[in-house]
Formats: structure tokens, sequence, C-alpha cells
């Protein structure tokens, strides 16, 4: 190796710990609303460093493709950052995951098949091959179908093959004995092309079962494997660079399924296994359903102003609805309304409000609360005991008082956010339908409950307006 070629190697070396630094900086940053813009742009930045050296360090014969390469996915990417729904969020993430799965297991497996004799391949690589390409491929085909269930283009009801996971132990036993063979004679190509047949059907099969209401799950979970596959890759073409970015979505990744599923009260088995929504609803209503046999006290915008209008302290609870009436803004001018009055504003954010991590700070920042104003579950539920109204704009599950004490709930043992406490308690909700979970909400029938029924952005919007003539 030349002088110049070892200066060089040594500048990427040294230009890749400075990337890996501004991602983990980065994600340290992601977990304030404070923070995270900054962070996602000093991760954006680590990102064009290492893109940047590797392509000036690497033996590119040509940059025409890479040049074409880089602008259509800019491109794409742009746009498709600029035009997707807050509330189709985690489809595009499943679709980058699947295609993050894809890129490294494509490399990978290029680095084997354009080898003219693969005699010298060492063992190292081919493992790691064989992982890329088995990890990659399930994730490019469970991703989709996890695109597809959340988009409604595949049935978002658990699809359940008669003996599937017979099926899918014969399947991997299939996919281990092909990667044995690749690592036994990397000359096999035929092995290799095979188990990337059995992990595309691997990733069908196991997450067709699963209910399209725990896709946001299964999604932090392929999350977590797009970025194992592309540390493999890195161990393939000897790229540090790769190993500790996919090393780094491999374990934010778990760290997020685990979140979830804690904050759900579910265990990774019971999402993955378990048929959640097909499993016996006990105790609920179907989704969507209506339930007219309990009375509930209905109130409407003038007379819900009127409470607010004599509040001393008023707690938001943000949820699902909001983000599908996009009610934000108005939820912010109420705040400012209130805050006039000299009433004490809060916004209580339960961990998996929504249908996807951290949706309603987001949807909140958009609106510009103040971050000091959005209070975390743990935070915020012994206040609710002396919060005057506790206003619900959208949310249903997260409130649900039987999470407590009913046994046979699908949200049995969730922490909920204490509504119920609350002097008096006004939700906004267009009827009496059920949320995420299928099941009832017993707060709707509470002594202290008050529904304000309608699209929550009217209903704040006809909030505004009687509290203006208070
Ligand atoms: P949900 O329990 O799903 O309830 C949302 C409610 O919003 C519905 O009952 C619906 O009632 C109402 N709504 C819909 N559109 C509305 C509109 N335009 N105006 C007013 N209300 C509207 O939501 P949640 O309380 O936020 O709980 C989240 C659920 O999702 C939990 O069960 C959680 O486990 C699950 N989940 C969350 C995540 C993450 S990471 N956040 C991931 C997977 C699953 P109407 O139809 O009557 O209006």
């Amino acid at each position: 190796m030349d002088e110049s070629t070892q200066i060089l190697d040594n500048v990427t070396l040294a230009a890749y710990i400075v990337a890996s630094v501004l991602f983990i900086i980065g994600l340290l940053w992601l977990r304030s609303p404070e923070t995270a813009r900054a962070g996602n742009r000093l991760s954006a930045l680590g990102m064009l460093i290492a893109i940047v050296f590797t392509v000036i360090d690497r033996d590119i014969v040509s940059y025409e493709w890479i040049i074409v390469g880089f602008i259509v996915g800019a491109l794409l990417g742009a746009i498709a950052a600029r035009q997707v729904q807050l509330t189709a969020m985690p489809q595009m993430v499943a679709i980058f995951n699947g295609f993050g799965g894809a890129a490294s297991a494509v490399v990978a497996a290029a680095q084997i098949l354009s080898q003219n004799d693969t005699r010298d391949v060492d063992t190292v690589v081919s493992v790691t091959v064989a992982l890329s390409v088995l990890i990659g491929s399930l994730t490019l085909t469970g991703s989709l179908i996890a695109f597809g269930k959340l988009q409604g283009i595949v049935a978002t009801q658990p699809v359940l093959i008669p003996l599937r996971h017979v099926v899918n132990v014969v399947l991997a036993i299939a996919g281990i004995a092909m990667a044995g063979l690749l690592i036994y004679d990397a000359n096999l190509e035929w092995a290799l092309v095979a188990m990337a047949v059995v992990a595309l059907i691997i990733g069908v099969l196991i997450v067709i079962p699963i209910g399209g209401a725990d896709m946001p799950v299964v999604i932090a979970l392929l999350n977590s494997y797009s970025g194992l596959a592309a540390a493999a890759t890195g161990f393939v073409i000897d790229n540090p660079m790769l190993i500790i970015a996919g090393s780094l979505v491999g374990a934010s990744g778990l760290i997020l399924t685990r979140i979830m599923t804690r904050a759900m009260n579910r265990s990774l088995g019971n999402v993955m296994f378990g048929g959640f929504g097909v499993a016996d609803s006990t105790g609920g209503t179907a989704p969507g359903a209506t339930d007219t046999d309990r009375p509930v006290r209905s109130v409407n915008a003038a007379e819900a102003a009127i409470l607010l209008g004599y509040a001393d302290s008023v707690i938001f609870v943000p949820g699902y609805g909001l983000a599908v009436a996009q009610a934000q803004h108005q939820v912010r001018d109420l705040a400012d309304m209130l805050k006039e009055r000299g009433t004490q504003v809060r916004y209580a954010i339960h961990p998996v409000a929504g249908r996807m991590p951290g949706h309603m700070n987001v949807l909140l920042a958009e609106a510009d609360v103040p971050y000091d104003e959005l209070k975390d579950l743990d935070e915020i539920n012994d206040d609710f005991r002396r919060a005057d109204v506790a206003v619900v704009v959208g949310a249903n599950d997260v409130t649900n008082p039987a999470a407590r004490t009913d046994r046979s709930s699908p949200i049995y043992g969730m922490p909920i956010l204490n509504v119920d406490q609350a002097r008096s308690a006004i939700v906004l909700k267009r009827s009496m339908a059920s949320g995420f979970a299928g099941v009832e909400n017993e707060l709707f029938h509470m002594e202290n409950t008050m529904m304000l029924f309608g699209d929550a952005r009217a209903s704040v919007e006809d909030l505004l307006t009687e509290m203006k003539e208070l």
C-alpha cells in the first residue's frame, strides 16, 4: 500500500469516527422534543460525511451510477417525507426498513456473486453474507406486508395459515441448511439464491398472522432487523461505518420495541404469536361498535366552555383522534385562551397514544406547544386528582380505567392516564365507538365525564367560539 493510500485510509477512518459520534449524539438529542430537530440534523450530517468519505475512498470505477442513485434516492426521499401524512408515517418507516434490508442483502450477495473464484472467500465473509441475506430478505417482505396492512392493501385481520408454526420451523431449518452449505462452499450460488427465497417467504409468513393493529410494534422490530442486516454487510465489505450505524439501528429498534410492548403491557411473544385482534375480546365492544345500552352524559360546546372558563387547572389528553382530526393548532389556541384567563394548562402524553412512538409530541410540536407543558405519564398522573378539568381529545384506550381492574380486558395492566380522577372530564370524539383495542371505555360512563360528540377539530373550534362569548 503506497503512502497516499495509507493517508486516505486513515482520513476515512477518522471521518467514520466523527460520523459515528454525530450519530450517537444525534440519537441522544432525539430523547427530548427541544433538541430532537437538531439531533436529526446532526445525524443527517453524520450520514453525509459517511457517504462522502466512502465514495472518495473506495476503488470507484465509475461515478455515473452512484450519482444517478444519489439523485433518484434523494428526490424520492425528500418527496416522500414532504408528502406523507403524519398518520401514514408508520407505513413510510415500514417501506424504508424494507428497502434498507433489501439493500444490505443485495450488497452482501453481490460480494459472492461478483467473484470469479470464490475459493478464497474468508469464513467471516461467508457467514456474514449468509446472515445479511437471511435477515435482509425477511425484513424486505415482512416490511412490505406490514406496509400493505397499514395501507389497507393486505387484509388487516390476522391471516392464520394452518400449521403455520410447523411451516415456519421447516422453512427456518431449510434457510439455516442453505446458509451452512454456502459457508462450507461459497461457490454454491444456488444455495445463496435458495436461502434468499426461503427468507423472503419467512418474512411474509411471520407478519401475515399479526393483526394490522400490532403493525407499529412489528415495524419497530423490523427496523431493528434492518440494522442487523446492515451491520452484517459492514463485516462483508469491511466497512466499520456500516457496522457501527447498523448496530445503532439494531439496538435502538430493539429498545423501541421493548418500550412499546411494555407500554401496551404485552410481551413481544404475545405480539408475534398471540394473534391480537382474533383472540377473545370479552368485555368489550367490537372495533367500531357503538355501545348504546348504557347511559352517557352528553354536553354541547357552550356547556363545556362554561366548565373550562371557571377551571383553575386543565389537563389536555391527546390521542389518535387528534391526529385524525388534525386539531393540534386549535387545541393550542384553546390552551392559549385558557392561559390568558389565568388557567394552568398542561398536556398529558401517554407513551403509546396515537399510532407511533412520539406521535403526540410531534403533532403538538407542529403547533408550537411549549415543550415544558408536555408531561409524561409518570410526571402528570398524580396531578389529575388536583385538576379541575381533563379534556380528552380523540384519546380512548389510554384513558380506560378497565385497564386497572378488568382482567378479561385486552388492555388489562396497561398503565393509563388517570383522567377518571380529575374533578371533571370532557371527552371529544365523534361517537361511542371503541379505539384501537376494540374495547368499551368505562370512563365514558362515569359520573364526572361529559361527552362532547363531533370531529375533534370542529368541537375545539366551537369551544373557542363559546369561550370568546364568556
Ligand atoms: P384509540 O384508543 O385508538 O382511540 C382513538 C379515538 O379517537 C377513537 O375512539 C375515535 O373515536 C377517536 N377519533 C377518531 N377520529 C376522530 C376525530 N376526527 N375526531 C375526534 N375523535 C376521533 O387511541 P389512543 O387513546 O391514542 O390509544 C392508542 C392505542 O393505539 C392504544 O391502544 C395503543 O396500545 C395502540 N398502539 C399505539 C402505538 C403507538 S407506538 N402509539 C402502537 C401500536 C398500538 P370515534 O371514532 O368515536 O371518533
